[in-house]
């Protein structure tokens, strides 16, 4: 169900997008004032005092800039960068592996934290904690523990899901930063800096506007539409990106001014219709859109909620009057029972 414009993972596309585009310093990164505020305290200190920086969690949204953050803390600190992510660490020898091999000072990027198995986080603790790795040798009664001493090293975690995060683990980084979704002016920079580095031409701060509305305030999602305004442009227009083909463009693709797809407006729907506006349980909804509950959780719900079509009751997930009247229908009153 979900399409390009919102996938959450990284495309191969973004991959080249992202090395193009990613800024590589603070003064490049636009929003998220305070997280870089605080970032560049803690930087700064640890540089003053010639020690690793703590343990940091980012968490937020898929596309929000955990991983570009995570590149430019690397650069101010000097540091070199690993890249990994909890699915990808399969064994505890996958692990031992990373972690014998860096050097004091690097950062350990791991992506996707809260899906790290549980015996592998267990031996994260003592290696964040410490600084050691607990092997276990052999097995039955003879089983031995080797104990590997590491070099002073900075885990950088990244979630879209704190929730699912343990607390042991949660307890173990130092910092703990949430991004938020991107105000408008700061979507409407983002898309205006890689028309530049892309060397497109934007004919009017109106395109670019349109252009930033649909953009979920997500700079990736931004970085995406842009391409796709731009190959519009290219085909049905001049190959400058004007009012005109903004709107064709995302008219074609199905993306409303709110930034909805065909599969955000489909799951409110299903909310609607099948389940009288909820209450809903996530599994019982994806099972009736047929979607990965971790798709729903990770891509269409957060960005509903933070549009306010979407609302979290203990008993499930509700269709608000907005959702209602986004999709044009009525809104019953007996609905608002359901919030009190
Ligand atoms: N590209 C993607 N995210 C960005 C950000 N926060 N600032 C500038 N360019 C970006």
């Amino acid at each position: 169900m979900s399409r390009q414009i919102t996938e959450s993972k990284q495309l191969n596309e973004d991959r080249y997008l992202d090395s193009t585009l990613r800024p590589y310093s603070f003064d490049e990164y636009i929003g998220q004032d305070k997280i870089k505020d605080n970032l560049r305290i803690l930087i700064e200190a640890a540089n003053k005092r010639k020690e690793a920086i703590d343990h940091i969690l980012l968490s937020g949204s898929s596309g929000l800039g955990k991983t570009t953050l995570a590149h430019i803390i690397a650069k101010e600190m000097n540091s070199n960068i690993k890249i990994t992510s909890g699915p990808a660490i399969e064994k505890i020898g996958d692990l031992a592996s990373i972690l014998t091999n860096l050097q004091p000072g690097d950062i350990l990027f791991i992506d996707e934290i809260h899906r790290l198995n549980k015996t592998i986080e267990e031996t994260l603790y003592p290696a964040m904690e410490d600084f050691v790795l607990d092997i276990i040798i052999g097995k039955g009664p003879s089983a031995r523990t080797l104990q590997l001493e590491l070099p002073r090293f900075t885990m950088i975690g990244a979630t879209t899901r704190t929730g699912l995060i343990s607390s042991p683990l949660r307890s173990r980084f130092g910092a703990t930063y949430r991004l938020d979704f991107y105000q408008q002016p700061d979507i409407e920079k983002i898309i205006d800096r890689s028309a530049k580095i892309l060397k497109v031409s934007i004919d009017n701060p109106e395109a670019l506007r349109i252009i930033a509305q649909s953009a979920r305030q997500t700079p990736r999602v931004a970085n995406r539409l842009l391409k796709r305004v731009r190959d519009y442009s290219q085909v049905r227009g001049d190959g400058i990106i004007n009012q005109k083909t903004s709107q064709e463009a995302l008219k074609m693709l199905e993306i409303d001014q709110y930034g909805l797809e065909s599969a955000d407006r489909r799951l409110l729907e299903i909310i609607i219709t099948k389940f009288n506006g909820g209450p809903i349980g996530l599994h019982a909804l994806a099972a009736s859109c047929q979607e990965e509950t971790e798709t729903i959780a990770d891509v269409h719900e957060p960005y509903l909620l933070q549009l306010g079509f979407l609302d979290r009751t203990p008993r499930g997930r509700i269709a608000t009057k907005l959702a209602y009247n986004h999709l044009g229908l009525n809104y019953p009153e007996d609905n608002l029972n359901k919030l009190l």
